[in-house]
């Protein structure tokens, strides 16, 4: 694990740290790798902060935004001191350069404490520098790349075509580029804009989120909103807010508008959590399912989990727990004690440090869970160990320990405390930072859906690949919650769970008709896997783009009642499977296609899953047969 302290300032590393934060990257290797805070890609070195308005390029393969330093403000006292992350927030950060940066702002503002010489520079050629006010505290600055970017300070400074001046302590200087050709009138006389360093969201109501600012100046924020936003953003009572359609910044994720106001509430739709398909499962079909089940039952007392690995042992755990929930949807509870000894018998020894090749220890650099075979290994589970993957293969876990806890009431109060600090290594939502975890380990609240890639360096930032496996872990946290009454534990896990699909849903479920990719890479792909702050790519991890089923595949599983809110668009679930139809050939990947045909060709499908010979470690013949009789 790489240390933190070279780049989180003293008073931060005493708590756990983010690990999938937007600003990753500027606190691991040199830190110099660039971030994708909207709408700027942002780099910094030792003593000057980059922003790049990038440039949204394509193949058929994949999108991608590439890094031009359109602008640089520098001191010109270069230090031989890195930069500090010396405070953040879930909507800012603060690195002591000194600069700062706000998500979603135009606004790039760099505030100084003590006297110092900065200059702000370009790669580009300026075609113009002029003051805009008499005071000199407003300036245009115009590139022959077109962008025309503004600069606000607090006081005056006199900027020469070099565009380098002193500025002594305690003044703010913000930038902005313009971002259409229309003439957009803020704040034209007075010198800063309003502003804000740092913003919060919560989670206060099941399916809400607000954000609010802390918020500097007499005016509104300005701020800027990505298609899901614009969805979600209610107008509340007593509370001015105005999206500006027309105010607009190209972005990967689709344009991002303005939005002026100090506060935002998001709300989704209400998503069922519940333990049995929502619909139930036809009468007639409970005997092809009870004769499934139990040779699937009497499969698992002859074979116990024999892998150590924590990502395919869970997903054994979540397969067996399926069973028996499926057990008591079909009235067949002569099973259920068969299942609740292998969930008991394979969960223990992971949650009492008792398995010999592999389990759960904590961390202290960054604070939070590492597996025994990661604590050693960075490549071991995935990557488990360097905070990759952690909500796919806890979900996994906390998806039989839901169950285990609703069938054995007894165990789940037995082992309540190791249960919870599975659930809160990426799901302490407290507002007040946990002292074990950090804050909502993968979930990132601006984006809206969570990220996987850890404390590793990438040049397109942050990635995740699996968005059901995502949406796996925060149904199963509500699961556990639903399993100990805990109506705190079902609100934040529902919804997150909510805003995980509406994103997969926005950015991975790439629709014929509005979706937000460029045609020819919308054209070629029907689902988006490797999804990256700044990139989409159309090969996977493992396997090359050609290998349909699985895109398909690890977008679908696992098989449960949530799969059919992730895949509620049957129009699009039909597009999806018809492009992946050609390339079918491994028997697991034919069961999560057949799974998806069976939303909308039932018959078909059920005479295709019959013939199968083999199924996905984490799906059963029982548990697609449960799937395909409850649509
Ligand atoms: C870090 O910087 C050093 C010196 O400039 C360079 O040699 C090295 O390759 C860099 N490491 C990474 C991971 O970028
Ligand atoms: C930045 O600061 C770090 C830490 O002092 C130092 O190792 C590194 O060489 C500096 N980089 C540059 C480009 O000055
Ligand atoms: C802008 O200026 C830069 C630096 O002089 C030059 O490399 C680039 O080609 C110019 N771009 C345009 C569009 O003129
Ligand atoms: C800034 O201050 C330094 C040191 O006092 C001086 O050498 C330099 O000329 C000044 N630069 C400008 C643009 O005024
Ligand atoms: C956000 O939360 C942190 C931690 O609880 C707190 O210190 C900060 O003041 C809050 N900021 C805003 C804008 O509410």
């Amino acid at each position: 694990l790489p240390n933190p302290s070279t780049y989180f300032s003293s008073n931060l590393v005493s708590s756990p740290l983010p690990t999938n934060s937007f600003f990753q990257n500027f606190a691991l290797q040199n830190g110099t790798q660039a971030e994708y805070i909207h709408p700027y890609l942002i780099k910094t070195s030792n003593f000057s902060l980059s922003a790049s308005c990038p440039l949204l390029l394509f193949t058929t393969a994949v999108l991608y935004q590439t890094f031009v330093a359109d602008i640089t403000i520098s001191s010109t006292q270069t230090t031989s001191q890195n930069h500090v992350i010396s405070s953040y927030s879930d909507l800012g950060v603060t690195l002591d350069i000194p600069s700062s940066n706000l998500r979603g702002s135009p606004y790039i503002t760099a505030s100084v404490t003590k006297p110092t010489s900065l200059s702000i520079t370009t790669v580009r050629s300026i075609v113009s520098l002029c003051s805009n006010n008499k005071e000199n505290t407003k300036y245009t600055l115009k590139l022959n790349n077109t962008q025309t970017w503004l600069i606000y300070t607090s006081s005056p400074i006199y900027l020469n075509h070099d565009a380098a001046s002193n500025i002594t302590s305690k003044h703010f200087l913000q930038c902005c580029l313009f971002p259409t050709s229309r003439v957009w009138q803020f704040s034209t006389s007075s010198a800063l804009v309003t502003r804000s360093l740092s913003g919060n969201a919560t989670l206060v109501k099941p399916f809400r989120v607000t954000y609010e600012w802390q918020k500097k100046g007499p005016g509104f924020l300005l701020t800027l909103a990505h298609p899901l936003h614009v969805k979600l953003l209610q107008y509340k009572k007593n509370h001015r807010m105005i999206v500006l359609r027309d105010f607009k910044y190209r972005s990967i994720d689709g344009d991002l508008v303005g939005v002026v106001g100090d506060s935002w509430l998001l709300k989704t739709d209400t998503i069922p959590v519940t333990w049995h398909s929502n619909k139930g499962v036809e009468k007639e079909s409970h005997d092809e399912i009870v004769s499934a089940l139990s040779k699937d039952v009497e499969a698992l007392s002859s074979s116990p989990i024999a892998t150590e690995s924590s990502y395919y042992y869970g997903k054994l755990i979540g397969r067996a727990a399926r069973l028996a929930l499926i057990a008591e949807e079909v009235s067949s509870p002569n099973v259920i004690p068969t299942i609740q000894k292998f969930l008991k018998d394979s969960i223990e020894p992971w949650l009492d440090g008792t398995f010999q090749g592999n389990g759960f220890l904590y961390e202290n650099k960054w604070g939070g869970l590492v597996t025994k075979q990661g604590s050693t290994d960075s490549g071991a589970d995935f990557g488990f160990g360097v905070y990759n993957d952690h909500h796919y293969h806890l979900g996994y876990f906390l998806y039989g320990i839901a169950v285990l806890a609703k069938v054995d009431l007894q165990w789940g109060q037995k082992y309540k405390p190791q249960v919870y600090s599975l659930v809160s290594d990426f799901m302490n939502s407290g507002q007040k930072y946990n002292s074990h975890y950090p804050r909502l380990r993968c979930f990132d609240l601006y984006k809206l859906h969570s990220w996987t890639s850890g404390v590793t360096e990438f040049t397109d930032g942050r990635n995740q690949e699996s968005t059901s496996e995502a949406v796996n872990a925060y149904y199963s946290a509500a699961l556990v919650g639903l399993a100990y009454d805990d109506s705190n534990l079902v609100a934040t896990g529902s919804t997150l769970l909510a805003l995980e699909i509406l994103a997969a849903q926005t950015w991975w479920h790439v629709k014929a008709e509005g979706n937000l990719y460029e045609e020819e890479f919308a054209k070629e792909n029907k689902i988006v896997d490797a999804l990256w702050a700044n990139k989409r790519d159309s090969a996977l991890w493992w396997a090359p783009a050609t290998c349909r089923e699985c895109r398909l595949g690890i977008e679908v599983l696992p098989l449960s009642p949530v799969t059919e809110t992730l895949f509620y668009d049957a129009d699009y679930v039909k597009e999806l499977v018809e492009w992946t139809m050609p390339s079918l050939t491994s028997e697991g990947w034919k069961g999560m296609t057949y799974a998806l045909q069976g939303i909308y060709d039932k018959e078909t499908v059920l005479q295709n899953i019959r013939m199968l010979t083999g199924f996905d470690d984490g799906n059963s013949f029982t548990n697609l047969l449960w799937w395909i009789h409850s649509r």
